[in-house]
């Protein structure tokens, strides 16, 4: 069976610029023999989360749209990469809602033993390292090891260059080997500091998180 990688791209511009940089990461993945997709957020049916907290309770989501979907597809990839451009600062609001249903995967980190990485593009105004690695970090909660990550300059769809494409390749290139040969990772400092608040949260309300509270409990972080 071959290796998979799914691409989710957050802008609303199907041929926009981190479209071009997501394309040339999956394509150098397919090139290593990889099945690739991508995923346009913008074509899918994706409703806000509205916070009832069922996932988190009883483990499922309670709303019927394309989700599930694109979870099962992430569920059964061996990679996954995040590509947004910066939208006032921050990933798209079609990005942020995506991450935001998968509330489950980042209180019950289960999407191990995959690797990933993170994209973005931007017009030079703000911090993009800081949306990349919050995307980084959004896949490190979901269990994923994130093991890189590229960002470019553009305004307009087409303004990439052709070093920052091949940048994106080389990123998949990096998540490909990972994939194969495994990638020497450690938790940050802040990912460990993040972790031990989800545990407190989780010991604090495990009479609502249930679904939570069990996780880890069978793990034996809590008892
Ligand atoms: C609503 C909106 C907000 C934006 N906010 C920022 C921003 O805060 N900083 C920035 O550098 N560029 C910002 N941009 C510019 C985009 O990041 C830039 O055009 C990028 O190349 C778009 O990538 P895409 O082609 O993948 O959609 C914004 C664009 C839009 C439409």
């Amino acid at each position: 069976m071959s290796r998979k990688v799914v691409g989710i791209l957050g802008s609303p511009r199907r041929i926009g610029n981190s479209a071009k940089m997501l394309e040339a990461a999956l394509s150098a993945m397919e090139e290593d023999g990889f099945e690739a997709e991508l995923i346009y957020l913008m074509q899918k049916n994706i409703k806000y989360c509205i916070g009832c907290g069922t996932c988190l309770a009883k483990g499922e989501c309670i709303q019927d749209d394309d989700m599930a979907e694109i979870k099962k597809k992430i569920e059964e990839a061996d990679a996954v990469i995040l590509a947004s451009p910066v939208y006032y600062l921050h990933v798209t609001a079609q990005m942020k809602t995506f991450i935001d249903r998968m509330l489950p995967y980042g209180h019950r980190p289960t999407l191990v033993n995959k690797y990933g990485g993170s994209i973005s593009v931007y017009a030079g105004v703000g911090d993009i390292d800081s949306v990349v690695q919050y995307m980084n970090r959004v896949l490190e909660a979901w269990g994923i090891i994130p093991v890189g990550y590229v960002t470019a300059f553009g305004v307009i769809p087409g303004e990439i260059t052709e070093e920052d494409l091949k940048k994106a390749s080389e990123l998949g290139i990096k998540i490909s080997r990972a994939v194969k040969e495994g990638f020497a990772w450690k938790p940050s400092s802040d990912s460990k500091e993040l972790r031990q608040q989800l545990i407190n949260l989780i010991k604090n309300y495990g009479h609502l998180l249930k679904a939570d509270y069990e996780f880890w409990k069978e793990k034996g972080v809590i008892e």
